[in-house]
């Protein structure tokens, strides 16, 4: 029996998939990439964005064309818009076989066998409870490993329907990831991500008292373990603590991903952010003066209800004053539920879709200026298998997760390598490999 899965979204479905994975693999199935040759099709969905919504709906349609031919493949909906839409996937869809929510991984083999036996669809999406077991994952990647520590959000910025479907925030013990990364840096992994909706929350619903700076205090005593990223870290509870421990552990990445969402404290209000412009740049400023080199990366949403051309030209001048490294610019969309949805707004799709380009133009002259500053430099990589680019090229990513291509043997790949930067583009690096290889 093959499994097929396909993820959109954030690296918290990725990590996901591989949970579900873990659970098929108990269950007799093996993992295939070939969509044709399986007998269970999964698609891990997000809906962050209507538009994620939509490519949704045209690939779940894709697969009514499969099942016509082979009756007897399963094709389940799980993630975050079985979370939202639960019934409505089936009423729309009437060939899908299951549809469950993000709550429900750990019941994914159960719903399978009952809708085998019962030949009828089954949708179960519940909205409280939490994955206890959310670390026994079936890993795609034998030396990079996703670990979520903290799942949902508590925060109910006023246009996100994160906490919604993903629900309120739960830590996972510090023991428990601790043994996690003992175990999977004996089996290879040099480079964890640690993730959250904002891991800077973690461990404030636990019984014992654990920062997120401890706890990446204790991982990164873990000997072996190289590379150590976490993400997404909001702005609002950004602690010194937390700037220190990043500049005083050589294996912590010096790289800070810190959604702005916008540069208006009008717009930062109604979104219910809880900062001000004043806190964001008070946090650049320190992890500056700390951290030298630290990539600094971002979200922002161009577009929010009420939003006027003045505060949007808030939120360029802004991005021209940090110079963010990288920055993922999102159109405002809409979602249903949420409190931004209901409030008026005014400006036309077509104006905001300009803001939205004026704003990326600024960005990419930024993060191309700013690569140009690491040309004739020399980083740590990690090889993560042959470039798509082919020509004998490799594709490696730095600690700040920057794509670096540069010539090798692909027998390199799962290793850190010292690269030199010759050439520079405006989302990635080419490079020279400083090592001889033997
Ligand atoms: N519209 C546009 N962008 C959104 N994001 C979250 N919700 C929305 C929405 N309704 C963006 C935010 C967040 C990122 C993951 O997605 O910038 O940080
Ligand atoms: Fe959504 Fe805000 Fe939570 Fe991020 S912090 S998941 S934007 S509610």
């Amino acid at each position: 029996m093959k499994a097929y899965i396909e993820t959109f979204g954030c690296q918290m479905n990725e990590s996901d998939s591989e949970r579900i994975m873990y659970l098929l693999e108990n269950q007799g199935y093996e993992k295939t990439n070939d969509i044709s040759d399986s007998d269970i099709i999964i698609l891990n969905t997000c809906t962050v964005r209507e538009k994620a919504r939509n490519k949704l709906y045209g690939h779940i349609g894709n697969l009514k064309k499969i099942k016509y031919k082979r009756k007897d493949v399963l094709i389940c909906i799980g993630g975050c818009a079985s979370q939202d839409l639960k019934e409505k996937i089936i009423e729309d869809f009437p060939f899908v076989d299951v549809v469950f929510g993000t709550l429900n991984i750990p019941e994914f083999p159960e719903l399978i066998k009952r809708r085998t036996l019962t030949g009828k669809s089954i949708c179960s999406v519940k909205t409280g409870g939490f994955d206890p077991d959310a670390l026994k994952v079936r890993r795609i990647c034998r030396f990079k490993a996703l670990i979520p520590i903290i799942i949902g959000c508590n925060n109910y910025c006023s246009y996100c329907i994160v906490p919604m479907v993903r629900g309120s925030e739960k830590s996972i013990e510090p023991e428990k990831i601790i043994k996690n990364v003992k175990e999977l840096v004996m089996q290879g992994v040099v480079e964890i991500a640690l993730l959250g909706q904002n891991v800077n929350s973690y461990g404030k619903d636990l019984k014992q008292t654990c920062t997120f700076s401890g706890l990446l205090g204790e991982v990164s005593k873990i000997e072996g373990l190289e590379r150590i990223r976490f993400m997404t870290s909001h702005p609002k509870d950004f602690s010194k603590d937390l700037i220190d421990i990043i500049r005083d552990r050589d294996n912590i990445t010096k790289h800070i991903h810190l959604p702005l969402q916008a540069g208006s404290d009008k717009t930062l209000k109604e979104m219910n952010r809880n900062y001000t412009v004043k806190d964001y740049l008070d946090i650049i400023e320190s992890i500056r003066e700390k951290i030298p080199r630290c990539t600094i990366t971002t979200d922002i949403i161009v577009g929010f209800p009420g939003e006027r051309r003045k505060d949007f030209l808030d939120t360029l001048d802004l991005v021209k004053k940090v110079r963010f490294n990288r920055a993922f610019t999102f159109v405002y969309s809409p979602r249903a539920g949420t409190r931004a949805a209901k409030m008026e707004d005014k400006i036309q799709p077509g104006e905001k879709r300009k803001w939205f380009k004026e704003l990326l133009e600024v960005q990419n002259s930024i993060s191309y200026e700013e690569n140009k500053k690491l040309a004739g430099k020399k980083f740590k990589v990690l090889v993560e298998g042959k470039s798509a680019k082919g020509g004998g090229m490799l594709e490696g990513r730095m600690d700040d997760n920057t794509i670096v291509n540069f010539k090798g043997s692909s027998t390199l790949t799962g290793r850190m390598v010292p690269v030199i930067i010759t050439g520079v583009k405006t989302f990635y690096l080419k490079g020279e490999l400083d090592y001889k290889e033997d």
